[in-house]
C-alpha cells in the first residue's frame, strides 16, 4: 500500500524539511501540504520538490471547514502531520488572537475531519490511518535549574503561544480516548536548520551578524533551550507515525542545553571563521542586552528516553556540528533569505507588551 501524507503548514520551517525527509525515505510517498502561507510559509523551501510528481501543494486555512473536509475525502490520507501554527511566542504576545483560532481552532477542524475521514476507511487502510499532532515542549511551563520534562510532567503553559498548543494537545487526546482516533503526539524542543524563519534566534543573530546590526540577547541572556536539528526531529516524527502507540505522546529533544547567549556565542565563532568580520575583530563586539521577554521560562529541557526505548530513536546530531552546518547553510543561501522577508518582515523587536 502506497503511503499518502497530508502535511500541514508544509511550507514552514519544520513542516518543509519533513516534506523533502518524506519524499526522500520512501519511493512509494505522495505528500500533499496544506498551508495557508502565512509570513512564516514560504514555497521557496518547496522549491527543490516542486515539479516531483508525488508532492502537491494546496494554498487554504486549516481553518476551513469544507476545504480540509474535501481535501481528506479526495486524498484519503494514511498519515496526517499537523504542524500549522502560529509558532513564535513574541507574536502570541502581541496578538493572541491568530493563535487561538489557528493552534485551537484549527486543529479541532482536522480531527474532526480526520474522525469522518477514518469512519470510512476499512481493513488494511483503517489499520495504517494515523493523526500524529506536532506540539511543544512549552506546554510543560518553566523548569529551574534541575530536572526534565517527561511525558508524565504536568502542563503549565505560560505564553499565549504554548496555551493554544496546550488546548490543542488536549483536543487531540479527546479524541483518541473519545472517538478513537489513532492520534499520537509529540513535544519537542527548540528546533534548529535550513529553512528557519529569520525570526528565531540562530538566523535572526546569523544574518543581523553578516548585516553588521545589533544581536539582540533577551534579560542576560542566561534562559537555557535543549536544541534539537531539525533532521533528527522529522526522523522522530517519522518513527513515531510508524511505530509509535496510539494515544501515546512523545517527547522530542536534542540532549543539548545550552544558554542564549551560549548559541549566540558559538554563532558569532563559526561567523568568525566562515566570513570574518573586516578588521578582524569578533562579530560577538555587536551583541547587545535587551529587554527581556515578559514571562519568559527560565529553562526547557526534554527526557526523550521514552522514544530511545521504545521506537529506538536518539538525536544524531551533535549541536556544535548541527550549528556550524546551520551556520554555513544560512550563508550559503542569502538570497532565500531575502526572498522570505522582503516587505514584510525586517527583523524588529516583537512581543515587549507595554502598558
Ligand atoms: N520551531 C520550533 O522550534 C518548534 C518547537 C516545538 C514545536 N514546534 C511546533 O512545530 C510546528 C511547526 O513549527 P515551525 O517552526 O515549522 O513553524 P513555522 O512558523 O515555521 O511554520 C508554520 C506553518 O504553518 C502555516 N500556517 C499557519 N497558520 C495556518 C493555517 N491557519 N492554516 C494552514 N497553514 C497555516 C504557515 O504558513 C507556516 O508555513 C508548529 O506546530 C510548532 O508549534 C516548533
Amino acid at each position: 500500500m502506497s503511503a499518502r501524507f497530508i502535511v500541514t503548514g508544509g511550507a514552514g520551517f519544520i513542516g518543509a524539511n519533513l516534506v523533502h525527509h518524506l519524499l526522500r525515505e520512501r519511493d512509494d510517498a505522495h505528500v500533499v501540504v496544506l498551508d495557508k502561507l502565512t509570513y512564516a510559509g514560504n514555497l521557496d523551501n518547496l522549491a527543490a520538490v516542486e515539479r516531483s510528481p508525488r508532492y502537491e501543494f494546496v494554498r487554504g486555512d486549516i481553518c476551513d471547514r469544507e476545504l480540509v473536509r474535501g481535501l481528506f475525502a479526495r486524498v484519503r490520507p494514511t498519515v496526517v502531520y499537523n504542524l500549522a501554527a502560529e509558532s513564535h511566542v513574541d507574536r502570541s504576545i502581541d496578538g493572541p488572537g491568530d493563535f487561538v483560532r489557528t493552534n485551537v481552532t484549527g486543529t479541532f477542524e482536522l480531527l474532526d475531519a480526520a474522525r469522518g475521514h477514518f469512519a470510512t476507511l476499512a481493513g488494511s487502510e483503517r489499520d495504517a490511518f494515523r493523526f500524529l499532532h506536532v506540539s511543544t515542549d512549552e506546554v510543560f511551563g518553566s523548569l529551574g535549574a534541575t530536572g526534565y520534562f517527561t511525558e508524565e510532567t504536568r502542563y503549565a503553559p505560560n505564553s499565549p503561544y504554548s496555551a493554544s498548543k496546550a488546548a490543542a494537545d488536549h483536543l487531540s487526546r479527546a479524541w483518541f480516548h473519545t472517538y478513537g482516533l489513532p492520534v499520537l503526539t509529540t513535544n519537542c524542543s527548540n528546533n534548529y536548520g535550513p529553512y528557519q524563519f529569520p525570526e528565531k534566534l540562530i538566523p535572526l543573530v546569523t544574518l543581523n551578524a553578516l548585516e553588521g546590526k545589533a544581536l539582540p540577547v533577551y534579560g542576560d541572556g542566561s534562559n537555557v533551550r535543549d536544541w534539537l536539528f531539525v533532521g533528527d526531529h522529522c526522523e522522530a516524527l517519522a518513527a513515531v507515525a510508524a511505530r509509535g502507540v496510539l494515544g501515546e505522546t512523545y517527547n522530542v529533544g536534542g540532549n543539548s542545553e545550552r544558554t542564549t547567549l551560549e548559541v549566540v556565542h558559538a554563532i558569532c565563532d563559526a561567523l568568525d571563521e566562515f566570513s570574518p568580520r573586516a578588521g578582524g575583530s569578533s562579530y560577538r563586539e555587536q551583541i547587545r542586552f535587551v529587554t527581556d521577554r515578559p514571562g519568559h521560562d527560565k529553562r526547557y529541557a526534554i527526557d526523550a528516553s521514552k522514544l530511545a526505548r521504545e521506537l529506538d530513536w536518539r538525536p544524531r546530531h551533535d549541536f556544535a556540528d548541527g550549528l556550524r552546518g546551520t551556520v554555513r547553510w544560512y550563508l550559503d543561501n542569502r538570497s532565500w533569505c531575502e526572498r522570505i522577508t522582503t516587505g514584510t518582515y525586517a527583523r524588529e523587536r516583537l512581543g515587549l507588551h507595554q502598558g
